[in-house]
């Protein structure tokens, strides 16, 4: 049995690696950084004595994204992990632009060009894992971290989506959405920011997601996260949560910007809520939510 993961050279994608690696699994392990792509092929083969097929692909080019599927359409994959992924942290008015289109490229296009390929032929033979990995930002807008919030709702959304469809037709296929909040890994230094929380161990989040989706779970969110998760999904006034999560990651490295205090433009609804009545509404909601963990 194979399994392919993408974004294998750091983080989480390395650690899913060595996980399958252990229960037995042969790989194909993809990124940029071949180096370090050989570094994990000569430390899971001796370790574990499997066979690891090294694949150096820029996947932001959709071209790549189809010759990586072509150099394996004859291989017996079991598993895709489409794990590959980046931020681009900062207000939307002075992001560059370019490095966006890069992230919505790898982010949205290359999963979604690698789940319809693999997933063609895995409902073909019945069988097959395909694990998709957003976030926790995919339950809500990112103010300030706008781009990369809208990319894993993408990734979530569709998702969720083609479970259904999967599961009308009474398909053995699976699929799901790992959706960690922050994680220990280089994600951060390449995001150009800093968590305002403590983030979780890269290889306790890469077990916890594999052992889940081994359990059929569509929706993966680490204990740590779930009330956040569930606050997310549960009708919060939209002005609330998009204050709350601007003020979540403001407070990543970005100077307090000067801004006005919010007024309603469009609607009825006004938010003109202090700090504290802020702070008070967050934790009401995050207070009364029930785990999600059992989706
Ligand atoms: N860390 C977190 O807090 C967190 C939370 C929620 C979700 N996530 C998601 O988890 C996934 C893994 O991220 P991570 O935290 O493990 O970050 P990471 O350590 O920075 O790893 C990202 C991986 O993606 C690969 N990648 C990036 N651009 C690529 C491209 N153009 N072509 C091919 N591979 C590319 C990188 O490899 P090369 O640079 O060698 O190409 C690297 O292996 C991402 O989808 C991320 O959005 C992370």
């Amino acid at each position: 049995m194979i399994a392919l993961v993408t974004g294998a050279s750091s983080g989480m994608g390395r650690e899913f690696s060595k996980i399958l690696a252990r229960r037995g699994f042969n790989l194909v392990i993809v990124a940029r950084r071949r180096q370090r792509l050989e570094e994990l092929r000569r430390e899971l083969t001796e370790q574990y004595g499997v066979k690891v097929k090294v694949l150096v692909h820029d996947l932001s080019d959709p071209d790549e994204c189809k010759a990586l599927y072509a150099e394996v359409e004859n291989a017996r994959i079991d598993i895709l992990i489409n794990n590959a992924g980046f931020g681009v942290f900062g207000k939307f008015t002075e992001t560059d632009l370019d490095r966006e289109i890069e992230m919505i490229d790898v982010n949205i296009k290359a999963l979604h060009i690698l789940t319809k390929l693999f997933l063609r032929k895995f409902v073909k033979r019945d069988r097959g894992y395909i694990l998709n990995i957003a976030s926790l930002a995919a339950f809500t807008a990112g103010p300030y971290f706008s781009s990369y919030y809208a990319s894993k709702n993408y990734v979530l959304q569709l998702t969720k989506a083609i479970y259904e469809e999967l599961r009308e037709d009474k398909s053995n296929v699976y699929i799901g959405a790992f959706c960690p909040g922050p994680v220990k890994t280089e994600f951060n230094d390449v995001a150009g920011a800093e968590f305002a929380v403590a983030g979780l161990d890269e290889a306790e989040a890469a077990e916890y997601a594999i052992e889940k989706m081994f359990d059929g779970q569509l929706i993966i969110v680490p204990k740590m996260y779930a009330k956040a998760a569930a606050a997310m999904q549960r009708f919060v006034p939209t002005k609330v949560m998009l204050a709350a999560t601007g003020k979540l990651q403001r407070s990543r490295t970005l100077k307090e910007p000067e801004l006005p205090a919010p007024v309603n433009t469009g609607g009825d609804m006004k938010l003109r809520l202090s700090d504290d009545e802020l702070e008070q509404a967050i934790s009401g909601i995050v207070d009364d939510i029930k785990d999600i963990n059992e989706l």
